[in-house]
């Protein structure tokens, strides 16, 4: 569905993504891991238009999406919530929302989207009116990626969605990125949280300073001693008898 084909980014003089090779099948659900620095936003930056690579190639199902602006993007059916939720603050939760929709050409179309987050999400609709801001971060949240799929994706990417909520929170945002899956979208997620990453995936990349250094199923990379160690703090365990 997804293919990045030795992808290189540089930011001016300084290169940020080193022959980069990724994919993602359809229906799939893959995560990318990395410590911080290693190049994962710069990577679903990459992907959604944001920035442009200076090498390489991206493919979305027989099209070639690199060097295509954002929005063009967004129509072919890949959807962003980006890190640090990025939602507005003093704009209501519902004006948040029908901005993720400006792909929409047809006032209907875009009334059914919202009509179908809200019947997804009814904490949503309870706070329609409120400032975005004035919500909880799990419920920001929850607006960032309700609205990215006011566009309808067929793919959603994901920029670490539990970055700096409560532990109950993270549980629920993952359970609601599940069932997306589960609805039938394609889901790129981007994870510090390795493990509970790799419990709801079925495929991940490891990349660290920009080349990728490991891929395999998520059950399989789980176990690894790579992953265990660098990611899961278990390296260290003493060991006694
Ligand atoms: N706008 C930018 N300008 C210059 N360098 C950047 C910019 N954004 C990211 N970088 C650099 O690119 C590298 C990858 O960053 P990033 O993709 O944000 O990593 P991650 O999301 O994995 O933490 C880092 O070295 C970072 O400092
Ligand atoms: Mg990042």
């Amino acid at each position: 569905m997804l293919q990045l084909e030795d992808i290189d980014v540089k930011y001016g003089q300084r290169q940020a993504l080193f022959g980069l090779n990724l994919h993602v099948g359809e229906g799939e659900f893959v995560t990318l891991l990395g410590a911080n620095g290693a190049g994962k936003t710069t990577t679903l930056r990459t992907i959604s238009g944001l920035i442009k690579p200076v090498r390489g190639r991206i493919r979305f199902y027989e099209e070639d999406i690199h060097g295509r602006p954002p929005s063009a993007i967004v129509s072919r059916g890949i959807s962003h919530s980006p890190e640090g939720r990025k939602v507005w603050p003093f704009m209501s939760v519902e004006d948040n929302l029908l901005l993720g929709g400006y792909v929409h050409r047809h006032k209907r179309k875009l009334k059914d989207e919202l009509q179908r987050i809200y019947d997804l999400y009814p904490r949503l609709h309870e706070r329609r009116q409120q400032h975005a801001g004035t919500l909880s971060g799990g419920e920001q949240q929850m607006v960032a990626i309700g609205r990215a799929l006011m566009s309808n994706p067929r793919m959603l990417i994901l920029d670490e969605p539990s970055l700096g909520l409560a532990p109950i929170m993270i549980d629920r945002t993952m359970d609601l990125i599940r069932d997306i899956h589960r609805s039938g979208i394609t889901v790129l997620l981007v994870e510090q949280n390795a493990a509970l990453a790799l419990e709801i995936s079925d495929r991940a990349y490891v990349i660290e300073t920009g080349k990728l250094v490991l891929e395999g199923a998520s059950a399989a990379l789980l176990k690894s001693d790579y992953v265990q160690q660098a990611y899961l703090g278990m390296g260290v365990a003493v060991q006694q008898d």
